[in-house]
């Protein structure tokens, strides 16, 4: 892959949280590659989250559904691409605990689905094409208190979740070894940011803190995440998709492990500052509520082959990244807003108050 080559390339999910921020990265800092951003729009896609780059001439936009092969095929066909950036899935834990299909769906399905069409479009020649597929270090199951994933880590995924991205990584890695597709996966911790749909753990819980509701901390509040800037993701996609080797996989995380409580506490400090709320007022709001089923104790990630190898590193101290997260946040209420309004508030009820 290199920088001189005139890239044509279908973002998949380009509308929802990671994917828009790697749209916006890969818009305006390659003016001269194409970017086709294709995205059903479900719940988790949302247009308001490219609204800078809506206009960017070297930005298109196409509303469909990556199961839909026929769709595919005339994408392939009309913008000849070059390059896939995999983004679009089914991303959120609890979701897929109470519809498990709609995961193997759009995870597994719409991921084959894709490949397929990229297989049958690039047969004749794969040179400097590259399907680049996203997903998570979910797929490597839990860690007790000690160790950490590696690229060699066997697969244990143990939510539905995580099952479908271990399926998706499999039916590419597949690909690479049974029709030679060339192919580049990277497994990254938990992100944060703007543009984070609030039914995950730290956007729902600013949420709640703004409105003075409940904190749900599941079970004990000790489960632990490898936390990860969001930019600092779409920039390590970025040199990955550049400068990584055909076939392999790389990590990617934050070096950076929070147990929930500690964190929601450190946000809540945090918010009572920027609210000009006594200190402890937020912490106040924290209810422990009853365990997700099957919750895994712990993720953390080795991340040193991408270090060695590419040279990437994380940009931002956690405590820096969460203080721009929260004022992104407060300074975009209407968005906020948007996004909680309609379906959200039947999502959070049966989450939340039913449970
Ligand atoms: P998200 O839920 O915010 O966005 C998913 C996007 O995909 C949405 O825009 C949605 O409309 C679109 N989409 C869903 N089903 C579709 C379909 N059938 N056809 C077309 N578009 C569809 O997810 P995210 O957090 O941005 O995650 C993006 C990718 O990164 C996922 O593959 C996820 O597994 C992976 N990942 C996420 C995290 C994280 O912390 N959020 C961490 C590591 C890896
Ligand atoms: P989440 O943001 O859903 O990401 P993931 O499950 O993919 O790691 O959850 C992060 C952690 O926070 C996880 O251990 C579950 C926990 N959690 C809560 O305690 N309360 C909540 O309301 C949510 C959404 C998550």
């Amino acid at each position: 892959m290199h920088f001189f080559i005139m890239h044509t390339i279908l973002i998949t999910g380009g509308a929802g949280f990671i994917g828009s921020h790697l749209t916006r990265l890969f818009v305006t800092k390659y003016p001269h590659y194409k970017i086709v951003n294709l995205d059903a729009l479900t719940y988790a896609g949302n247009l308001a989250n490219l609204k800078d780059i809506e206009s960017a001439s070297n930005y298109h936009f196409i509303k469909g559904d990556i199961t839909d092969t026929e769709l595919l095929q005339q994408l392939f066909t009309q913008h000849r691409f070059t390059a896939v950036l995999h983004c679009a899935a089914e991303s959120h834990v609890d979701r897929s605990i109470t519809d498990p299909l709609a995961f193997v769906r759009t995870n597994v399905v719409g991921t084959s689905s894709l490949l397929l069409a990229a297989r049958e479009f690039w047969k004749a020649d794969f040179t400097d094409k590259l399907f680049y597929h996203i997903s998570t270090d979910e797929v490597y199951g839990s860690l007790g208190e000690t160790g950490y994933f590696y690229e060699t880590t066997p697969y244990d995924p143990r939510s539905p979740y995580s099952a479908s991205k271990a399926s998706s990584d499999h039916f590419v890695r597949a690909f690479y070894h049974t029709y030679g597709l060339p192919v580049k996966i990277s497994n990254c911790s938990n992100n944060y940011g703007p543009f984070h749909f609030p039914e995950k753990l730290i956007p729902l819980s600013i949420n709640n803190i703004i409105h003075n509701k409940p904190l749900p901390i599941y079970g004990k509040g000790e489960n632990i995440r490898d936390w990860l800037y969001v930019e600092d993701h779409a920039r390590a996609i970025d040199v990955i998709f550049h400068n990584g080797k055909i076939g392999e996989t790389y990590n990617i995380g934050g070096h950076n492990e929070w147990k929930n409580i500690d964190l929601i506490k450190e946000l809540c400090k945090q918010m009572d500052s920027k609210l000009n709320r006594a200190p402890g007022t937020s912490e106040k709001l924290i209810s422990f509520v009853k365990d997700r089923a099957g919750h895994d104790m712990r993720y953390a990630i080795d991340a040193s082959k991408l270090k060695t190898e590419l040279g990437w590193e994380p940009s931002l101290q956690f405590e820096e990244g969460l203080s721009k997260t929260i004022d992104w946040y407060l300074n975009n209420k209407e968005w906020l807003n948007n996004v909680v309004s309609g379906n959200y508030a039947k999502y959070y009820e049966d989450q939340y108050v039913k449970r």
